[in-house]
């Protein structure tokens, strides 16, 4: 059998024998100290010790210097197929304008949605590419992708379809959602009901067909779309087996309910949410997903993690790198500077950004380090794991392997 063994790691942290929901203190980190991993075929065979894998080794590739080890990163919420800039947006936030403000006078989603309708397949593509590109070298080697600025049949398939061919000319593996129900698009003539109806009706089906997409999102929210409005397009959505994800709880309540009710894989934002959103959210099987992206980006306050934690609730962390509320798009900054805010441990954010992360997407390969997960892992230039939040982003991963080969 031809293995490689990869190591020595100063530290490696598989992630593993740790719960999915619930508060972690740093005690529950697995750290192996000189470590190494085991590989055959872009799998993971076994992880230990890195002198006693030696014998089971073909071959060896060798680590120098400090390096620690953990899995990759999975960014399980970006937005990073669009065109244009909205920077004249930040600059009116930054004014005293509201987010909902810019909206109203045309800026907001509807901007982006007019910039991505004009763009091609090709120049979308070529966008993605460049930013999971970007994020692949922090480290993030699965990454979900949300239509949304399509708002059509044809103009979501043209930004779905770029996802699937931009998945195919890289090497972090793309998860796209189809996120139709973004806003009503402004060129509608009819009611939110009718446009959702005509969307699960015409694009649903070939999702299917073409394999596209097997997530449904929706934005809860009074610039966007009603509890009520939703529930149908939800209910239709889980009877084709689609899997439900949420924009929830940003500005207002109501969408994490839903959420929670449809049995969503996450709720995603939850800004706004109150005592009785976090219980709710605690005590079900949907994890709560903090977007501290969006936070920055829009000065405003962070998701309330903590509690979320401490109710009993899983949470993960992602960037909704997108090109209106989150440009910035790093997600261990960000992870970092949530932790920071709301007291999460180290354990925490590490969790929040892989395991918890790859749970929302229900990846079950991915997010630990462990016999028969995917090979992707990273490897940061230091001798102490905590040592990773401690820089807020700016110690960036040395090196990045995906399915087992390290990527320059
Ligand atoms: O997650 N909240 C709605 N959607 C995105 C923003 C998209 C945009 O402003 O273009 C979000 O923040
Ligand atoms: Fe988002």
């Amino acid at each position: 059998m031809d293995t490689l063994l990869i190591g020595p790691f100063t530290q490696l942290l598989p992630m593993t024998n740790m719960p999915l929901k619930g508060a972690l203190n740093d005690g529950q980190l697995k750290v192996i100290e000189h470590g190494g991993i085991l590989i055959f075929k872009g799998k993971i065979l076994a992880v230990g010790r890195f002198e006693d894998l030696k014998p089971k080794a073909s071959k060896i590739e060798l680590v120098t210097g400090h390096a620690v080890c953990m899995p990759g990163l999975v960014d399980a919420h970006t937005h990073i197929c669009y065109a244009g800039s909205r920077a004249k947006d930040y600059a009116l936030r930054n004014s005293g304008k509201s987010y909902l403000d810019i909206a109203k006078a045309g800026g907001g989603i509807w901007d982006t949605v007019t910039k991505t309708r004009k763009a091609s397949k090709e120049e979308l593509i070529t966008g993605i590419v460049q930013r999971a590109t970007t994020h692949l070298k922090s480290g993030v080697t699965t990454l979900e992708v949300k239509s949304g600025y399509g708002l059509s049949v044809e103009e979501e398939l043209k930004m779905l379809r770029a996802i699937k061919e931009a998945n195919d000319q890289i090497p972090s593996d793309l998860i796209s959602t189809c996120l139709a129900a973004h806003m009503q698009p402004k060129d509608w003539n009819g009611s939110a009901s009718e446009y959702l109806e005509m969307i699960s009706e015409n694009l649903f089906p070939i999702l299917k067909s073409e394999n596209l997409s097997h997530r449904i999102d929706a934005f809860i929210e009074e610039s966007a779309f009603s509890p009520a409005a939703i529930v149908p397009y939800f209910k239709k959505a889980r009877a084709m087996g689609f899997s439900i994800t949420v924009h929830a709880d940003q500005f207002s309540t109501g969408g994490s309910e839903t959420a929670i009710a449809h049995n969503a894989v996450s709720a995603d934002h939850l800004e706004a949410s109150t005592q009785k959103e976090i219980a709710l959210l605690a005590k079900s099987n949907t994890i709560a997903m903090a977007l501290p992206g969006a936070s920055l980006g829009l000065g405003c306050g962070f998701t309330p993690a903590r509690q979320v934690l401490d109710a009993g609730g899983a949470l993960a962390i992602a960037s909704d790198h997108n090109p209106g509320s989150a440009p910035m798009g790093d997600l261990l900054t960000q992870a970092a500077i949530l932790g920071t805010f709301e007291k999460l441990s180290n354990a925490e954010v590490l969790a929040a950004i892989t395991y918890r992360a790859a749970k929302a997407l229900k990846l079950d390969d991915r997010g630990t380090l462990q016999n028969g997960k995917q090979a992707d892992f990273i490897s940061f230039p230091t001798d102490n794991y905590q040592e990773i939040t401690y820089h807020q982003g700016q110690l960036k991963p040395i090196h990045v392997w995906k399915n087992g080969i390290k990527i320059d």
